[in-house]
């Protein structure tokens, strides 16, 4: 066993931030196997493709053989599992996806792990860690005057995406209690930051508001998220990976919560300022508030500070500079966004939105 880590999902828009973070500050191998699903894109990763630390592996983490194969020619010394479904409404529209994925793929991949553990010699054993990537969205939903999440806060997941990860989680827990797998499992809120696939809020809304098209504010626009900018999110990773301890889970999150109708402002109003002369100022003229989502959950908010004391990790971005890089990056990819908007993409729109 090296020193390599294997990486699912890392062709996604928080596995490819860790890639890259984790090259450009660990440089050590870095395998990752990705199915490449409409949320899954190389391009993300062009400045490693070329770097000898990095190889990819397309492939569905539902495949025991391949993965089987992977372990035994690659030997990791730890598993970092991003790989999902991670779009909610999505889940409402077609959940079949969520569970084969997240809970089949995620139990296909517990059973791999083990079997390669198992035969480390023990000192590889001892050293080996599986990370599970986890979401707020497993607790279920907060009323305004209610205490943040706490590792310790009972699940109570709502939609079939939230519902599928807890279900993940709990097997991730039981491979510790049961078989000792080295396990830990991270709980973070809602991500931010470049490579974002524009069927999530942020992204979405800089693409049409630069587009002149409706800003589609579900419901009264006061659900509140707790936004973290994304590479914030992989230094946590980073560090629970080194530090944490066997078994535990961290919650993760940027102490920043804000009702979504005051993020679609302030993207407006960065877009105002940065594009002084464009016909479509104020940029706010074209929020829409449109059809609520089902069941959809009224505010998430993370305490984090178990990982802050055990890990000596904080954000160092706030939202203000988190936002204005963010909307800065989708201006200046153009290519990127291109890509990504087209084909599958418009459906996706043209049907949820109709
Ligand atoms: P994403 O949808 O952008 O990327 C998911 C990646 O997984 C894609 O590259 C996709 O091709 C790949 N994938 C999907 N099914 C696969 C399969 N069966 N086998 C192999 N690869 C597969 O997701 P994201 O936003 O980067 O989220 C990554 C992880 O972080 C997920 O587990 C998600 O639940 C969790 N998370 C996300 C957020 C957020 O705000 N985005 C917050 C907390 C936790
Ligand atoms: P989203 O980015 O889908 O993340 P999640 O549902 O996992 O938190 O949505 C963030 C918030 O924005 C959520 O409260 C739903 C809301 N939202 C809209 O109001 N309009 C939209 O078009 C989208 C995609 C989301």
């Amino acid at each position: 066993m090296d020193n390599t880590i294997l990486v699912t999902g890392g062709a996604g828009f928080i596995g490819s931030n860790f890639i890259l973070q984790w090259i450009a500050e660990k440089r050590t191998p870095v395998v990752n196997l990705d199915k490449l699903t409409y949320a899954g894109n190389p391009r993300n990763l062009e400045r490693v493709c070329l770097n000898p630390l990095y190889s990819f592996q397309q492939g569905d983490i539902c495949d025991r053989d391949l993965v089987r194969g992977l372990l035994e020619r690659r030997r990791p010394q730890a598993i970092v599992h991003f790989a999902a479904e991670s779009h909610v409404d999505r889940s409402i529209r077609g959940p079949d996806d969520f569970i084969r994925t997240n809970v089949n793929g995620t139990f296909s991949l517990l059973e791999e792990t083990r079997a390669y553990w198992t035969q480390l010699p023990d000192q590889d054993r001892e050293r080996f860690r599986f990370l599970h990537v986890s979401t707020d969205e497993v607790y279920g939903s907060l009323g305004p005057d209610d205490a943040r999440f706490s590792e310790n806060t009972a699940y109570a997941p709502n939609s079939p995406y939230s519902a599928s990860k807890a279900a993940s989680d709990h097997l991730v827990r039981a491979y510790h209690h049961t078989y000792r797998l080295p396990t830990l499992t991270t709980n973070c809120s809602n991500n931010y930051g470049p490579y974002q696939f524009p069927e999530k809020l942020i992204p979405l809304m800089i693409l049409n508001a630069r587009s002149g098209k409706p800003l589609p504010v579900y419901g009264d626009g006061l659900n509140v998220r707790d936004w973290l900018y994304v590479e914030d999110h992989c230094e946590a990773v980073r560090g629970v990976l080194h530090r944490g301890r066997p078994g535990e889970t961290y919650n993760i999150g940027g102490w920043n919560e804000k009702p979504n109708i005051e993020i679609v402002e302030t993207i407006c109003s960065i877009l105002d300022e940065i594009c002084k002369d464009d016909p479509l100022v104020p940029h706010r003229n074209l929020i829409t508030f449109v059809k609520d989502r089902p069941g959809h959950d009224r505010r998430y908010a993370m305490d984090a500070r178990k990982t802050e004391r055990e890990l000596g990790w904080k954000p160092r971005e706030t939202f203000e500079s988190g936002i204005r890089k963010t909307v800065q990056w989708y201006l200046e990819n153009d290519a990127w966004v291109k890509e990504v908007t087209a084909g599958n993409y418009r459906h996706w729109i043209a049907t949820h939105y109709s």
